[in-house]
């Protein structure tokens, strides 16, 4: 079967191919759709970056800055990390993409976490890497597994902490300890998307281990407690030999001028993502027991969603029937889990709306706790 072949009838690709949100709710504005799938921040961006969006329209004539340097000078002293090891990419789920381009080779492999950020899995297929999937154990990405299947040809682990999309953190001492087993050539990739809403945060981060680990590669974004996913960017932090090379790989100019200037504003109010970090917390302990008390089973997150059970309800049939009641939530089917959502947590008017439809829709489907 030729490549194109193997692309095109691909099912793990034709799961997740993209599709308008606007086919499930026709007649509504994007933004008006009660949205709870893809974990974005309802507060949105602090007002200072619309200023300096608008105050920077007329960039747009011009290519971008071609190593967004004037962010890459503030990020590395916001985390404390020398700029030469700062990669600024068209957000996070594009540098999965690249550092796979840039570092893999054809008979190595992949191993990854089961039920964890189903993109991880997506550029290995369109890549072609094999890939190998550990399950988790209690619902957490379970390193001691990982390290214990990872052989001579294991190329890169990747996984999400917190992990999409189960909302728990891997603790700091675990990391350490697995990073001291993980051979040097084999590259540990550490994505942080939402890292900055775990109650013990910076504490879980893995940043501190990037001088001991040259193989570690961490990855944040702008997308989640920044609220900028409309812009499409996101930051690798990994050696300078790497950083230079991923430099070189990436599509020219592919970090708008937009985006860029509105990241560096991002990070000139810290009090913004401050307040956000407060506003989720409340409402992830209000949903959880809400969700709780109508006999769902709740995961307990450090992110700003929830991994909701509906057993034993198929969660397909769950998800039509709130799609019908104006709400839609992450359908986890194809992350493989038939009996979960994803609901992510958004403002109380919204999180109650969202209880209500649940009510009906349990209510419809003869569901009784
Ligand atoms: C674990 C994880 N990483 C990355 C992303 C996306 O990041 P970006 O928007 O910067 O590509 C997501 C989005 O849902 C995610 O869940």
């Amino acid at each position: 079967m030729s490549r194109f072949e193997k692309l095109c009838s691909s099912d793990l690709l034709k799961t997740f191919e993209r599709k308008s949100l606007l086919r499930a709710f026709p007649g509504k504005k994007q933004f008006e759709i009660d949205n709870f799938a893809d974990n974005e921040n309802i507060y949105g961006p602090s007002p200072s970056v619309m200023v300096s969006i608008q105050n920077s329209l007329t960039a747009i004539s011009h290519y971008p800055d071609a190593e967004a340097l004037p962010l890459k000078q503030k990020l590395s002293e916001f985390l404390a990390i020398p700029e030469k090891n700062i990669v600024i990419g068209n957000g996070a789920m594009d540098l999965i993409r690249q550092i796979l381009i840039c570092a893999g080779e054809p008979n190595q492999n992949v191993l990854l976490s089961k039920g964890s950020f189903i993109q991880f899995k997506v550029a290995c297929e369109i890549l072609n890497f094999s890939f190998k999937e550990v399950d988790l154990n209690n619902s957490q990405v379970d390193l001691k597994e990982i390290a214990e299947n990872i052989d001579k040809d294991t190329r890169f682990v990747f996984f999400s902490n917190p992990n999409n999309p189960t909302g728990t953190v891997v603790g700091r001492q675990t990391i350490k300890e697995f990073l001291e087993k993980v051979p040097d050539e084999t590259y540990v990739i550490i994505d942080e998307a939402y890292i900055e809403y775990t109650d013990s945060y910076p504490e879980n981060s893995a940043l501190s281990f990037l001088q001991d680990h040259r193989n570690l590669i961490v990855l944040r974004s702008f997308s989640k407690i920044f609220g900028l996913p409309g812009l499409r960017i996101g930051y690798a932090l990994l050696n300078s030999e790497f950083a230079s090379c991923l430099n070189k790989v990436l599509v020219p100019f592919s970090v708008n001028c937009i985006a860029q200037t509105a990241a560096l504003a991002a990070l000139e109010d810290l009090p913004h993502i401050e307040g956000i970090r407060e506003e989720n917390f409340i409402e992830r302990r209000w949903l959880f027991e809400k969700l709780k008390n109508l006999g769902l089973q709740v995961q307990p997150s450090q992110a700003n969603f929830l991994f909701v059970g509906v057993h034993p309800l198929n969660e397909k049939t769950v998800f039509e029937v709130l799609k019908d009641h104006g709400v839609l939530v992450k359908s986890l089917t194809g992350y493989g889990f038939s009996n979960h959502h994803r609901i992510s947590i958004l403002d109380r008017k919204r999180n109650e709306k969202l209880i209500e439809a649940y009510k009906k829709a349990l209510r419809q489907l003869g569901f009784d706790k």
